[in-house]
């Protein structure tokens, strides 16, 4: 019998060296971008924890973090645009350089409305990095300033992002066979 995650794997999509090397030059461009300031890093749960946990050990400015918590509303396989939040950031964000996580962007409409939530607490400035875009599945146009990888229209699972909850811990990122769905 295969051993976990193979018994439920379709296709590897991103192998972990892949994520790592370029989770590395992710981290690089953020430091040389922001070299001379503070950036304040806000994650966004739960997907891109991991994301952010390996990321930020290659940002070598001085750098703080906060989480924000937010789900959509309505039906749960389409967003609605529609962003409850369910934990909000502990620290003001008025005059600093804030940089949001994000383990995905498929519609934007998560990120767009989370943009336009913290636009309006004064940051000095306000950039977003994502792992994965998601580009086929756009509703709205959002500014994103580093991106990991354009991935194709697939329900893709690992490396924080997940399956009815599983998943999120597995280092690689990969599509399910279509039995785990059903
Ligand atoms: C994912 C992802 C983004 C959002 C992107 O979160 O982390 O927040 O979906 O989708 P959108 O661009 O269509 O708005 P999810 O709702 O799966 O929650 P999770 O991070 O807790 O897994």
């Amino acid at each position: 019998m295969a051993s976990f995650p193979e018994d439920v794997q379709q296709e590897v999509l991103l192998t972990a060296e892949a994520i790592r090397n370029r989770v590395k030059e992710l981290g690089e461009a953020i430091s040389r971008d922001y070299r001379g300031e503070q950036v304040f890093l806000v994650g966004v749960l739960k997907g891109a924890w991991v994301f952010l946990a390996d990321l930020a050990r290659h940002i070598t400015v001085p750098a703080s973090f906060d989480f924000m918590s937010v789900s959509s509303y309505g039906a749960s396989t389409q967003t609605s645009g529609v962003v409850q939040i369910i934990k909000d950031l502990e620290e003001s964000i008025e005059g600093r350089h804030v940089l949001i996580v994000e383990d995905i962007v498929d519609t934007g409409l998560t990120l767009t409305y989370l943009v336009e939530l913290l636009k309006t607490r004064h940051p000095a400035s306000l950039k977003v990095c994502v792992l994965l875009d998601k580009p086929s599945r756009r509703a709205t146009p959002v500014r994103l300033d580093y991106v990991g990888f354009e991935i194709p229209d697939a329900f893709v699972v690992g490396y924080g992002l997940d399956f009815a909850g599983q998943y999120r811990h597995v280092p690689h990122i990969f599509t399910l066979r279509s039995e785990v769905y059903s």
